[in-house]
């Protein structure tokens, strides 16, 4: 009688690679709204505002934001949980995976372990990160967001957390590109290369965009500190808000 095929496994690869993607089409979509701050405080006023949905509600609900950050949770924890089935479990398997890292010494196997390694600290660094964008969601802008990098020292998580998921998202993506690319096994040697070529520029960019946007934050932070606390009121505004 022939077996029945288990399909899980296979569903699993497809939903940890599903995951992956989203949360990496997140994160470079993120630096760009993250980083209107390089365009000045009004245009990064704009985006907080947009997100909290006043363009399109007429008023600010921020609550918006935590949705969307749970959101962000929910598949990070999903992904990892996925992810979690490929860490070595025990001693033994881990001592026989460095074994044969040594014995391979192929750059895709050493690339697979700075990704399990990244993937770790994300555990911790996405998570503080994400839990104050959750519970203190009318707590960002020009001002807010610069006291907390500078005057609260979040710069020390945001420069770990920069640093850590940009290689951990290109790693990602050239492993995806490799796995569910339509490559023919003769041309995949030579787009391995390209594709590696080209994920090293994009992680390049990304973390030189990040870098000068933190700068600039710690920078406003700085010159913020004495009025930590105070919100940023836009020139338009007549108010405070
Ligand atoms: C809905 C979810 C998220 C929102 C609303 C959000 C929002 C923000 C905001 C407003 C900042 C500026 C600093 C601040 O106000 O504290 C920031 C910085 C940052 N976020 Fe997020 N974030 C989210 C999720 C994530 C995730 C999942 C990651 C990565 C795993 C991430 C990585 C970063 C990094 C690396 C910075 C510093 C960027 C730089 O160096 O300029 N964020 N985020």
């Amino acid at each position: 009688m022939p077996q029945k095929l288990n399909r899980w496994p296979a569903r699993m690869d497809l939903l940890q690679s599903g995951t992956g993607l989203l949360l990496v089409m997140f994160i470079w979509g993120h630096m760009f709204f993250e980083s209107s701050i390089l365009l000045g405080h009004e245009a990064m006023y704009w985006v907080t505002r947009m997100f909290e949905g006043e363009h399109l509600f007429g008023r600010p609900y921020p609550l918006l934001v935590s949705a969307a950050a749970a959101i962000v949770l929910l598949l990070i924890a999903l992904h990892a949980l996925l992810a979690l089935r490929k860490f070595p479990a025990n001693y033994r398997q881990y001592q026989r995976m460095n074994t044969h890292m040594a014995a391979m010494r192929h750059m895709d196997t050493t690339l697979w372990y700075v990704q399990v390694i990244t993937g770790f600290l994300l555990f911790f660094l996405a998570s503080a990160h994400l839990l104050v964008v959750l519970v203190q969601p009318d707590n960002i802008g020009p001002y807010a967001s610069s006291d907390r990098i500078w005057s609260g020292r979040f710069w020390i998580l945001y420069a770990s957390l920069l640093l850590v998921v940009h290689v951990h998202a290109g790693i990602g993506i050239y492993r995806l590109a490799m796995k569910w690319g339509p490559f023919s096994a003769a041309s995949s040697g030579l787009w391995r290369g390209r594709i590696r070529l080209a994920l090293y520029c994009i992680v390049a960019f990304y973390l030189c965009l990040g870098t000068a946007s933190l700068i600039t934050y710690m920078r406003i932070g700085a010159e913020h500190a004495p009025y930590a606390g105070e919100r940023y009121v836009p020139t338009h505004a007549s108010g405070a808000h």
